[in-house]
């Protein structure tokens, strides 16, 4: 599943950011070489990071 439309980033690749301890979006779209757009992604990326599972459902 897409996280974020803008740079095209899946829910995996936040998986594998997190299993290497990356818990700032800021980081983890750095490290991906890219960096939020439109911000649509923002809160549920952060709760991924934050808090591994938990994420909030995406609307629409
Ligand atoms: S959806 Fe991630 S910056 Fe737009």
């Amino acid at each position: 599943m897409y996280i974020c439309v803008c740079n095209a980033l899946r829910e995996r690749q936040l998986h594998d950011l997190i299993e290497a301890g990356v818990r700032c979006e800021k980081e983890a779209y750095a490290r991906l070489g890219c960096r939020p757009q439109c911000g649509t992604c923002l809160p549920v990326a952060r709760a991924l990071l934050r808090g591994g599972n938990k994420a909030p459902a995406l609307a629409g």
